[in-house]
């Protein structure tokens, strides 16, 4: 058996917290344009070629090899000097320049994309028995050739499919129903990985490769902690966190989600395109720059193909990224031509998966958690079983509607799965085993601290509306709790020693019941605690005492404003100087902020305007905490159009929508999807369609292509 490794999938992501967007890494931000006065158009082409190919090299180094060779600051320099040169000469912004990765506009849907190969599936088993007839199967389809087998990890991802020409990356799409799948372009390119161009000599004037794009495990876990300290739903599995993240409509927000890609198959592609075998293809995508697994087996017989498969499963735990099982494939292309393929699936691939490791228990009873923000979160109490290493006797139900849709009951029998590293979960219940006392839990409508009765926020805010029961007292002791800990906690004040069961004394003894109250705190009362020496009482305080002087982002998060994550904090702290200016600002600065869109906003904006909270600010200042933000970065000259939202439609005769894109968001303007009342203007083409007809009757100013130039002259 061969093995072959190579560099690729197994991708360090950003070292940067997950959904603390591309910022701090990759700076989106926009400060005050460099001096490129002066500069002819060919001298501004040049630096712009040289900067994106060292930043194309910094971030293959960073994002493939995790051997960064510069510093976040040069980095950002770089990052920076390249975004004053394309906004003082739009043209350069090329789709493949390293800016393209940050994300783009929101649209209001996914365009169709058909694929001109079907993206087709695979037959799935989870017996070796199978395996064995499934390669005596293909045997029978080529008698008398030796079959030499390769098996890959399988990826438990998402199938996209990658279209590139003349090098260029230009459709990225999902499988959808295997004929025609979503134009997911603009969010596949915020993923570091992929290159946006092919690398090398010799590209094919047409490519299509096919892949998944998944989520490592770190950069998930991260993802889910700082979803939960924004106050929102914690994705199930990495699966469904880049499912999820690939659906969004605002790139901009999928830049920030830790995704990776591998890419393992082939669509369309020039007929100068044609490698032989699949170690061939790994070879070439690789030779491309594009990014592929990072493990697989040449296997010459059953047997040895046999033992691959038993060595990936060993080996998968350490891989980073989820694996549910093995790809076997014919090594040979041409012997793949021959044994053809069903209407659904080929014929000479199979994808073997390992059964999840899961375990049977009794569901002692359900309980119910309140979190800072006042969600219930149902948990099932278990009768301790062991199960991947450790003992479990809880384990999350998600939600009412999870629990109702799976009817489980107290008593049950239940199946609980440790998939990888995620945390475990209820699978079902085993209903053939119930004995008739098994009870169906009833959700409480009332908080079970404090008997608030419990609501479901409507409207389509986030993915938890609807779903999630809140209770709306924010004097709740479980929120209460919450809060004082996420404020002490280390991605926030970070103050020292302050753990959830001394948050607990504190609460419970009455001494503080918001977060200024610990900046009252005594040495005698605290002493006073149960199993609290006055030494640990004064290293508290001395914590304490030392956050006074914290960052004002780590402040801002700290709050626990809703949908205000950790990424969101820092910029807001890059783009207001203190608390007050933020405190004052309207809706339209707040939507100039990167990652900040109308529920952000709305979120911050309201919790400003709320009088408790504006009580709270004023003891915090009295308290002598530091209300500056040290990453502030004075703005350049707001552009003629900044606060105002475009919308494009129709055909732009002799400009291109990037390049009509371009000028807006150079002029400080942004542009939408979709048109609605916050739209300031709609430029129509020729052949405008029902976008006309919309502003029209919103009332929306339209202008044209005309109108536009003198604008922008
Ligand atoms: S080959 C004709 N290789 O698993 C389809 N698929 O259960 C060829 N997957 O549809 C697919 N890792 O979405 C292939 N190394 C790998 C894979 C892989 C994950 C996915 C893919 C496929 C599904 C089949």
């Amino acid at each position: 058996m061969l093995e072959f490794s190579a560099p690729g999938a197994a991708v360090p992501v950003s070292h940067t917290p997950a959904g603390a967007s591309s910022a701090t890494r990759h700076s989106t931000n926009r400060g005050q344009p460099l001096e490129h006065g002066g500069v002819t158009p060919s001298q501004a082409a040049h630096r712009h070629r040289e900067l994106s190919a060292e930043l194309r090299r910094h971030d293959h180094a960073y994002y493939v090899l995790a051997r960064p060779v510069v510093s976040d600051a040069e980095y950002d320099r770089l990052y920076r000097e390249l975004l004053d040169l394309e906004a003082a000469h739009p043209e350069l912004r090329t789709p493949d320049s390293p800016s393209q990765r940050v994300g783009g506009a929101p649209i209001s849907a996914f365009q169709p994309a058909r694929h001109s190969v079907p993206m087709m599936s695979l037959d799935n088993t989870y017996s070796q028995e199978e395996v064995r007839e499934f390669v005596a199967r293909v045997q029978k389809l080529l008698p008398g050739e030796p079959l030499e087998w390769v098996v890959e990890p399988k990826v438990d991802g998402v199938a996209v499919s990658l279209r590139y020409e003349a090098g260029l990356l230009v459709l990225g799409a999902t499988r959808g129903d295997g004929t025609t799948g979503d134009d997911i372009t603009a969010n596949l390119r915020t993923i570091r990985t992929l290159p946006l161009r092919l690398t090398g000599e010799q590209v094919p004037g047409v490519l299509e490769v096919r892949g998944e794009v998944y989520m490592p495990t770190a950069g998930f876990r991260r993802l889910n902690e700082e979803r939960e300290a924004a106050g929102e739903e914690r994705f199930a599995n990495p699966r469904n966190a880049t499912a999820g993240s690939l659906k969004l409509l605002d790139s901009r927000i999928v830049a920030g989600r830790p995704l990776a890609i591998v890419l393992y198959g082939l669509g369309e592609a020039s007929p100068e395109f044609a490698p032989a075998t699949q170690v061939e293809l790994l070879q070439e995508l690789r030779r491309l720059g594009l990014p592929m697994p990072s493990r697989m087996w040449v296997c010459p017989g059953v047997d040895p193909l046999m033992e691959a498969i038993g060595e990936l499963d060993r080996e998968r735990g350490g891989f980073g990224f989820e694996t549910d099982g093995a790809v076997i494939k014919l090594n040979s292309i041409a012997s793949r031509a021959k044994a053809g393929a069903t209407a659904k699936a080929p014929r000479w691939a199979i994808a073997y998966k390992y059964a999840p490791e899961q375990a049977r228990t009794r569901l002692r009873g359900i309980t119910v958690q309140v979190g800072r923000t006042g969600a219930l979160t149902p948990v099932a109490e278990l009768e301790p079983v062991f199960l991947a290493g450790s003992t479990i006797s809880r384990a999350t139900l998600h939600n009412q509607e999870e629990l109702e849709r799976k009817d489980i009951r107290v008593g049950d029998l239940v199946v609980i799965e440790k998939a990888g590293e995620v945390i475990p979960a209820v699978v079902g219940a085993v209903a053939s085993e119930r004995r008739g006392g098994e009870e169906k839990f009833v959700f409480p409508t009332e908080c079970p601290e404090c008997g608030t009765r419990v609501a479901r926020a409507e409207g389509a805010d986030d993915d938890s509306a609807g779903v999630v029961w809140r209770c709306g007292n924010p004097d709740c002791p479980a929120q209460v709790r919450g809060r004082i800990a996420h404020w002490c906690s280390r991605g926030a004040m970070d103050i020292e020693g302050a753990g959830d069961v001394l948050v607990g004394q504190l609460v419970g003894s009455g001494l503080v019941l918001d977060v200024a109250d610990l900046y009252r705190l005594q040495l005698p009362e605290v002493a006073a605690l149960e199993r609290m020496g006055e030494k640990s009482a004064q290293n508290l305080l001395d914590g304490i005492g030392a956050s006074r002087s914290r960052d004002l982002w780590r402040l801002l998060f700290g709050l626990g404003i809703l949908h205000v994550g950790a990424g969101v904090a820092k910029a807001l702290g890059r783009r207001f100087e203190s608390l007050e200016e933020l405190a004052g600002s309207s809706r339209e600065q707040l939507l100039e902020v990167e990652d900040v869109g109308e529920v952000i906003a709305r979120s911050v904006t309201e919790w400003f305007a709320d009088p408790r909270n504006r009580k709270l600010l004023d003891r915090l200042r009295a308290a002598g905490l530091n209300l500056h933000s040290a990453l502030y970065q004075p703005q350049a000259a707001p552009g003629r159009f900044s606060g105002k939202t475009f919308v494009l439609t129709g055909t732009l005769e002799g400009m291109t929508r990037e390049e009509a894109t371009a000028l807006i968001e150079g002029h400080g303007g942004k542009v939408s999807g979709s048109v609605s009342k916050k739209t300031d203007y709609l430029l129509a083409g020729e052949e405008a369609g029902s976008k006309l007809e919309k502003a029209r009757k919103l009332g929306v100013r339209i202008i044209g292509l005309e109108e536009f130039r003198t604008l922008v002259a």
